[in-house]
């Protein structure tokens, strides 16, 4: 059965930290495509978590999390389906995201008046964060495992179950299997790992999640 999203219920702005909060604002027009409010939000929060426990610059981080998927709001929504996902169609429009949302994000961090240097390690981990698999330094990492465990978070799952008609049953043993070389991070796998329990037990639980 379809379901229906609120993304009043998922986010709220006065939640962001407030170094950041202007940077996530200026972003909101940009994440209004593809569900990337919540996905950008739910990302922001394993960012956090990630940093607790890796460590690496917050400055650099979270507003690399915050910023990453603003390039979508440039590829039309009928595009989008074929540029992520368990497979890949469209490599061209996955990377026109990347690229377009660099642009868009030195814009808004010029528009804070963000340190210049830190802006290039942002702009440097957003343009090339979904097709450059190594960590290119330790916040690379951890913006790309914070990306990726949305994948397995509840919200992200069952979406991407829904969009990709995928089954839950099937699909995350898939996700189970690759944890370990596609996340870059200790914590992240361990992350990922305890999401997919949880996961594992709603879809056991719940019959509804057949598809
Ligand atoms: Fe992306
Ligand atoms: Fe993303």
């Amino acid at each position: 059965m379809p379901l229906t999203y609120s993304i009043d219920e998922i986010f709220d702005l006065g939640k962001i930290d407030a170094p950041f909060q202007r940077i996530f604002e200026l972003a909101l027009p940009f994440l209004k495509t593809r569900l990337n409010l919540p996905h950008t939000y739910i990302v922001y929060q394993y960012g956090q978590l990630l940093l607790q426990e890796e460590g690496g610059s917050r400055e650099i981080t979270i507003p690399a999390c915050i910023l990453h998927d603003v390039g979508w709001s440039c590829i039309p929504e009928d595009q989008q389906l074929k540029a992520f996902g368990p497979v890949i169609k469209d490599p061209e429009s996955r990377r026109k995201h990347e690229v377009e949302g660099a642009l868009i994000a030195r814009q808004i961090l010029s528009q804070v008046g963000y340190n210049s240097s830190l802006v290039q390690k942002i702009i440097e981990i957003i343009d090339g964060h979904d097709t450059t698999a190594k960590a290119r330094s330790l916040e690379d990492a951890t913006t790309k495992d914070s990306d990726k465990l949305y994948r397995l978070s509840a919200f992200g799952f069952r979406i991407d179950c829904e969009r990709f008609q995928v089954d839950p049953l099937s699909y995350l043993p898939h996700l189970l299997k690759i944890i370990d070389e596609w996340f870059l991070t200790q914590t992240g796998k361990k992350m990922a790992a305890h999401e997919a329990r949880g996961r594992d037990r709603e879809i056991r639980e719940r019959e509804e999640w057949r598809l």
